[in-house]
């Protein structure tokens, strides 16, 4: 690295490959010895991840899924979500979530965030439960939990399922609890871009009963059969299947398990640097007028985003790319708001709170290998940037 760069260097907002570098060796043989086996879905691989995820998270049982969006889909059809119900969620998040509500065949009921957490206000969501609400849809927004305990209460209230989507927080934990685990399911996401990911799309689903998991691992195959067996010379052999329900794909292949299960041992020591990186924002960027994001309550961040707060939002993007430093957007304009929720009926001003933040907040990069050259250069940048 020449002076000029380790002065002025270039910060990407993900850097897989250099993650990838750093653990190349577990990862090629990983992927190494899946290639070998001849055993390529539906093998050790994912039952063992499924396995490991599970103890991690200290749940009984986990099912990998073909997405984070898939593992809600199918988590609510196995909780009986279904048409003429409705399920509460917010609408500063990944379209994921209201498709997979959608999907089922229930409606979508956009309640507003708590301005601190970027989370579902219990407040407003216990304002828009109606007899057909069925659910909760509690997000764990940019690695902050959701407030669990009152989300808790209002389910308990009124009855209500909880999912949890973690597909930004995983290894965030809420009152010593990991997000995931306090629902009746927990969706995790393990695209690439997420803190335990892998080179393609992927996700899990988490939850206490295994009767459950069942429901779900049966929607795997895009039948669910019941096969009749003979046994000739010792020897078990398939004589035909009936086809009993309609089933789909979409499940974890044997070589993205195995990076996760590489991945996985190192995600404790990810965290850590991920909350020593947000700790070396704080410091760098005090005084400096952003509104920074705060750890409310009795609660571990994960720092997915590294989410920050400015009316001059465009005006410092700017000048931060000007200087090779890429940020990101997010949830803008908010999903109430997009063309094709309009038949929903939201107006402007419907979700003060989400619409105030989705105009004024963007995100700096995170993730664990980001330098302290690379740190102090966002610091100084933004020092200057914004006014
Ligand atoms: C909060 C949230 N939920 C769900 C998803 C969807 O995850 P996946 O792409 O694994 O379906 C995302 C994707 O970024 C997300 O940010």
């Amino acid at each position: 690295m020449s002076v000029e760069d380790r002065r002025t260097p270039k910060v990407p907002f993900y850097d897989h490959g250099a993650e990838y570098q750093r653990l190349r060796p577990e990862i090629d043989a990983s992927i190494h010895r899946v290639l070998s086996s001849g055993e390529y879905e539906h093998g050790i691989e994912v039952e063992s991840f499924e396995r490991e995820f599970a103890a991690f998270l200290g749940v009984p049982v986990a099912v990998s899924t073909g997405s984070c969006h898939d593992a809600m889909y199918r988590g609510m059809l196995a909780l009986g979500v279904g048409p003429g119900d409705e399920v509460i969620t917010t609408a500063n998040t990944d379209v994921a979530c209201p498709v997979a509500i959608r999907r089922t065949g229930a409606e979508v009921v956009f309640a507003d965030i708590d301005e601190r957490t970027h989370n579902l206000d219990p407040d407003d969501a216990r304002s828009r439960i109606t007899p057909r609400t069925k659910a909760i849809l509690a997000i764990h927004m940019y690695g902050h939990p959701a407030d669990m305990a009152e989300i808790g209460a209002l389910a308990d209230a009124y009855g209500l399922w909880i999912i949890e989507d973690a597909a930004v927080a995983v290894g965030a934990t809420y009152r010593g609890n990991y997000v995931g685990t306090m629902g009746d399911i927990g969706c995790f996401s393990h695209a690439p871009s997420k803190i335990l990911g892998n080179c393609g799309d992927g996700g899990s689903v988490v939850m206490q009963d295994e009767a459950l998991a069942e429901r779900i691992r049966h929607q795997f195959i895009y039948w669910q059969l019941r096969s009749s067996r003979a046994s000739i010379g010792g020897l078990e052999l398939h004589t035909g299947f009936e086809i009993i329900e309609e089933g789909m794909h979409g499940r974890l292949v044997e070589i993205s398990a195995a990076i996760l299960r590489a991945k996985l041992p190192h995600l404790p020591e990810w965290l850590e640097a991920r909350q020593r990186i947000a700790d070396g924002y704080r410091e760098r960027l005090q005084g400096v007028n952003l509104i920074l994001p705060e750890e409310v309550g009795d609660i571990t961040h994960a720092y997915r985003n590294y989410v920050v707060r400015t009316p001059q939002r465009e005006r410092v993007r700017e000048r931060l790319a000007e200087r090779g430093i890429a940020t990101g957007m997010h949830y803008t304009p908010p999903l109430h708001l997009q063309p094709v929720y309009r038949e929903l009926g939201y107006r402007c001003g419907d979700l003060p709170v989400t619409e105030r933040l989705a105009d004024e907040l963007f995100t700096l990069p995170i993730y664990p290998h980001l330098t302290d050259d690379q740190l102090d250069w966002v610091g100084e940048v933004l020092r200057q940037a914004v006014i």
